[in-house]
């Protein structure tokens, strides 16, 4: 499975999909933003990279068409948004439906869009965590492959909390894609993302513990 991760900044999900091991070909990163951090990362990585720059298109249609050139010249079978922070097309989302997948800071329905530790803190829920998902034209809507939850402690700051949640980010989007790579992923009618499991169901996380 040739696999081309999108990125717009810092890279660390890609860095972790990149170093986890995948039985996938990771064929590029792609960044909107040249000065993206992830880029050199991958290129250390020893994987190509490429910069499709928004800010060289009039629109967000046209800018969208190219992308999806770019990706479509590596052959991509999977297309992993991995912070990649635009807002897509619909035709760009329905042309990659049932092949991209995004990551997402939340425990989704809950939280989309942005800042979501801070405003996880001020809903003053007890647990936050974050998503892998299908990308679908509804911003962060898709169908749910892997979520991760942690606590949220009593003196969380939306830094600390978020550094919380993106441990976990690191350890589930490596997870669903070598799900997907084994073909133990079925998107079915209903919306839903059903995965085979071969594992005992997780123990309940209860938050605070007592
Ligand atoms: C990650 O926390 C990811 O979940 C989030 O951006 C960060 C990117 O960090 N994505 C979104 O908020 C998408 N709506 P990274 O560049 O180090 O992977």
């Amino acid at each position: 499975m040739r696999v081309v991760v999108l990125i717009s900044g810092r890279g660390s999900n890609m860095e972790a999909l990149l170093r986890a091991g995948l039985p996938v070909e990771f064929a590029a990163v792609i960044s909107n933003k040249a000065e993206a951090k992830g880029l050199a990362v991958a290129r250390e990585l020893g994987v190509e990279t490429a910069v499709v720059n928004h800010k060289d298109y009039p629109s967000r249609e046209a800018y969208d068409a190219k992308l999806a050139e770019v990706i479509d010249g590596y052959g991509a079978d999977l297309v992993c948004l991995a912070g990649f922070m635009r807002i897509l097309s619909d035709g760009f989302v329905n042309r990659y439906a049932g092949r991209m997948i995004n990551i997402h800071p939340s425990l989704l329905p809950a939280f989309t869009g942005l800042d979501t530790h801070a405003r996880a803190i001020a809903a003053g829920v007890k647990l936050h965590g974050c998503t892998v998902h299908y990308v679908t034209p509804e911003l962060d809507a898709g169908p749910i492959v892997v979520q991760a939850a942690v606590p949220v402690l009593e003196d969380d700051t939306p830094d600390s909390l978020g550094a919380r949640v993106l441990e976990q980010e690191h350890r589930i989007y490596p997870l669903a894609v070598r799900w997907i790579a084994e073909g133990r992923v079925e998107l079915s009618a209903d919306g839903r993302a059903r995965v085979r499991s071969n594992a005992p169901a997780a123990n309940a996380l209860i938050s605070p513990a007592g």
